[in-house]
């Protein structure tokens, strides 16, 4: 059965070839000073930052930087992004790059008013904004975490040894973000294929929780078959628009909040990768790829009939005489076996995890309680020790 909730998703989106327009509709909204927040440096090799900045100077805006947010952003980067923002007294940030970025954007965003720590406020305490928030606005470029509308927000700090995700709410959420799937055709295949897994992690972290006859798991189902045809097709082919612009839709949608409505959801396997990565600063997809195999053979005891559901609606395993059970476990084999075929890292080790390092991951592992099985100790280790 569906529980109560409330619906709004607040972000405007400017989809396809011709995106990058509605720059110019939205600028004028905001004040002169913008705070241009971007990564390592793809987008002056790829053109897109010359297109951005071309945009903003024609709207009359002074243009203030912020380069070198890297892949899972850091404290010590925020506090830097903080300053930055003070000084420009910008009245909008805008990302341009992938969730990292866009992250990053909305850390930022939250923190330049919050008169205190940000880290202990938003990412321990987990507490909503109460002070100004600086508007953002995001140019994609890289496709997976669904950071362009949502209230994402996920931070690594290195000094703990954690990295944490706040789902921040509406008021966090980009006021606009352009998605033009041809900003990512120059992604090494490395990015891509973790952020197809991302895409397909977020859709299952979703998914294999609750029991009930719920709409959107109808929904997560035809959102994973576009996404397993259309990444087939651009594994063989990257700059298949069609292929890559379904990519981009359904990362939009695995993660902007509308499939997790009335159902309860999952996060372990999130947990599970951000722990990863918080000992070894692997690529987040990747993370996930690696801990997924072993996270849903331990918790299918306790799952089975949605397992089986998924094998049968999303991987086409035939059902007639095989159990329950076995039509669940084949299910898995195929996806596995898919897996690997697009070129997904399937364990921990080749990230860079050792077995030295297991117990501090375990530690770092947040348990969350709406999936199968509630994890205790002992199974996080099994898990992470069936990973490496
Ligand atoms: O830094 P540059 O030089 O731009 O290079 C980036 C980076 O090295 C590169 N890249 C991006 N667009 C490109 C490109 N290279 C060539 N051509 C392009 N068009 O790709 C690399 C990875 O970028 P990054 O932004 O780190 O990847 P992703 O989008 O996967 O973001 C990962 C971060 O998002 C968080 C992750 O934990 C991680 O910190 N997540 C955010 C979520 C959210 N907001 O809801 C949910 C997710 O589960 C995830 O946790
Ligand atoms: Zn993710």
């Amino acid at each position: 059965m569906l529980g109560n909730f409330t619906y709004c998703n607040p972000t405007k989106l400017y989809f396809g070839k011709d995106a990058l327009d509605g720059l110019n509709v939205e600028l004028p909204k905001y004040g002169k000073n913008v705070l241009l927040v971007y990564g390592g440096g793809s987008i002056k090799k790829n053109g897109i930052y010359d297109k951005v900045v071309a945009i903003l100077k024609a709207n009359g805006k002074n243009i203030f930087e912020d380069a070198g947010v890297m892949p899972n952003p850091t404290f010590k980067k925020l506090n830097e992004g903080i300053e930055r923002a003070k000084k420009a007294k910008a009245d909008l940030i805008l990302a341009v790059g992938g969730g990292s970025v866009c992250d990053y954007a909305k850390a930022v965003s939250v923190s330049v008013n919050c008169g205190e720590n940000p880290w202990k406020k938003y990412f321990i305490r987990f507490d909503e904004p109460t002070c100004d928030i600086i508007p953002v606005g995001c140019v994609l470029t890289m496709v997976g975490t669904g950071s362009e509308m949502n209230g994402g927000s996920v931070i690594t700090n290195h000094a703990q040894k954690l990295k944490i995700g706040h789902v921040f709410g509406e008021s966090v959420f980009p006021k606009f973000s352009i998605l033009n799937p041809e900003f990512t055709f120059t992604l090494p295949k490395y990015q891509m294929v973790s952020g197809i897994y991302d895409i397909m992690c977020h859709i299952l972290e979703q998914y294999f929780s609750g029991t009930d006859d719920n709409t959107s798991d109808y929904i997560m189902e035809g959102l994973l078959r576009s996404l397993i045809h259309s990444a087939n097709v651009a594994v063989e082919n990257p700059t298949d628009y069609e292929a890559r612009s379904n990519i981009m839709w359904t990362a939009t949608w695995a993660l902007n909040t509308l499939v997790a409505k009335g159902k309860t959801t999952d996060w372990m396997v999130h947990m599970l990768g951000q722990a990863v990565a918080a000992h070894t600063d692997a690529t987040h997809g990747m993370t996930l790829a690696a801990v997924s195999m072993p996270y849903y053979r331990h918790i299918l005891p306790y799952g089975t009939a949605k397992f089986a559901r998924y094998a049968v609606n999303v991987w086409n395993v035939k059902p007639e005489g095989k159990t329950e059970s076995q039509i669940a476990n084949e299910g898995l084999e195929v996806m596995e076996g898919w897996m690997k075929k697009i070129g997904l890292v399937m364990n921990i080790s080749e990230l860079g995890a050792t077995e030295e390092m297991l117990e501090g991951i375990v530690k770092s592992t947040r348990v969350m309680t709406g999936g199968y099985k509630i994890l205790n100790k002992q199974d996080i280790r099994a898990i992470l020790k069936a990973s490496l």
